[in-house]
């Protein structure tokens, strides 16, 4: 019997999985009844203690259903290249990184073993172009990801750029070759790929560019916090030292973990922790001891994750419409505030700017200019954002906009590479 393959697309946010299986090739399969969309699984993992995890939606169901105890993660693909994040303890056990990732990938494997009804233990699993700006951290990602698809069980694995499986799909409505570019926005990374489709065949040649950078959806959330919402937990609360004159701020360190969905749990661990407890004995005045205090009560009532979904859902909101209400309400938490697209739009300046230099290294690598490209498509769910598809329109012209969402091209054009390694052909 001909050997089988998972295609895994593992996303900072969502993931999915398909397969080469009998001879067939199959799309992303339904591997979490209790999502909205069964085939796409949310990168979560829910301990509500060491021995025991809870994976996707069912994640997010525990939390609740368990008052919040224990530990909820989130956004852990975009640790990878950092070096200094080791990982996690959780009641004195320790949990590496690639832990974490390795029984996300096995419970993935296992669950579509289970719709397979067969073992598998070869994949081919998408990686971000860039993982990292800095080379070394890059390379260090992918040497936890080997790591963690090891642990998960599997034997063999192959690394295909996102970017490059998203090309793949778009290439099936290609009847005559094109340059294409291929924007791929998502929760941790935007990434982009220069190609030369033709319905048939490939070579390494066809492969222009491929460049990307590690800001996106997770990176936008954070300009309400950074911008606004941060204020309400004491990111400007001053405070003076004892026997000492000098007016201090917060430390930026602080406020930028609490700005990030991907770090704010951090912000639990206990030196950090304690620092802030110190900050707040020596607070300037009632309004900046207030600001704290709520910072601790969204710690230590674990109301972080349901306060950043209820950013992520006034940031889809602004997708939609000129103003949204954000609105939070929890004892001593309740926040209320009008945002508009144009603040939006604003505030995500720094962050869009920097998106968009990789796709002029791309450009710049691949020594294409914008006429030449014929094509330009967009995947992934940050691609929904009004100013990413209008500065690609400023740039290549509305015409050349596939405006048509394909959002499990990732995972098709895995499961594409699969089908040509069962066919003893590798796409890297
Ligand atoms: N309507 C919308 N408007 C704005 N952003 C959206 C919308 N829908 C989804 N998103 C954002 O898309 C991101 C998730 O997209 P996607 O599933 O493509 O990411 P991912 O594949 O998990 O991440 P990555 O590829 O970076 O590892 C989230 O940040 C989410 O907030
Ligand atoms: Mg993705």
């Amino acid at each position: 019997m001909s050997d089988s393959f998972l295609a895994i697309d593992f996303g900072t946010s969502n993931s999915l999985v398909g397969a080469v299986h009998q001879g067939k090739t199959l799309g992303a399969l339904p591997l979490d009844p209790k999502s909205a969309d069964p085939t796409m699984m949310r990168t979560l993992l829910y301990f509500p203690h060491p021995d025991l995890c809870y994976y996707g939606a069912e994640a997010i169901e525990q939390y609740i259903e368990q008052d919040m105890e224990g530990r909820l993660f989130r956004s852990f693909k975009s640790h990878l290249p950092n070096q200094n994040y080791l990982g996690t303890v959780i009641e004195n056990r320790i949990v590496t990184l690639e832990n974490m990732v390795g029984i996300f990938l096995l419970e993935l494997k296992k669950r579509a073993e289970n719709h397979l009804n067969h073992e598998v233990k070869k994949a081919v699993i998408g990686r971000p172009a860039r993982y990292s700006m800095d080379p070394v951290a890059d390379g260090f990602a992918l040497h936890r990801m080997e790591k963690a698809a090891k642990m998960a069980g599997f034997t063999e694995v192959q690394f295909v750029p996102e970017p490059l499986a998203a090309a793949f799909d778009y290439r099936k409505q290609i009847t005559q070759e094109k340059i294409v570019l291929i924007g791929d926005f998502g929760g941790g990374t935007s990434d982009f790929t220069l190609i030369r489709l033709r319905p048939e065949n490939f070579t390494h040649d066809d492969v222009l560019a491929i460049d990307g950078c590690p800001l996106a959806g997770d990176a936008l959330d954070s300009v309400f916090m950074s911008h606004r919402l941060n204020e309400y937990f004491g990111a400007k609360s001053r405070y003076r030292l004892p026997m000492s004159s000098n007016v201090l701020s917060m430390p930026p360190a602080v406020s930028m973990k609490l700005n990030h969905p991907a770090h704010i749990v951090h912000l639990k661990e206990k030196d950090t922790f304690e620092f802030i407890r110190e900050v707040q004995k020596c607070s300037l005045t009632s309004k900046d001891k207030e600001a704290i205090e709520r910072l601790f009560v969204l710690m230590e009532d674990q109301q972080i994750f349901p306060f950043f979904e209820s950013i992520e859902k006034t940031k889809r909101g602004l997708s939609a419409s000129a103003e949204t209400v954000f609105s939070f309400d929890y004892p001593s938490l309740e926040i209320e505030e009008t945002f508009t697209a144009a603040q939006f739009i604003d505030w995500a300046a720094q962050t869009k700017e920097k998106i968009f230099e990789a796709l002029d290294r791309c450009m710049e690598s691949a020594g294409v200019a914008a006429e030449q490209v014929d094509l330009v498509c967009l995947t992934g769910g940050t691609a929904k954002v009004p100013f990413i598809g209008g500065e690609l329109e400023k740039r290549f012209g509305k015409e050349k906009l596939q405006t048509q969402s394909h959002f499990h091209s990732v995972l098709s054009g895995l499961v594409e590479s699969a089908n040509f390694w069962s066919q003893g052909q590798k796409v890297t």
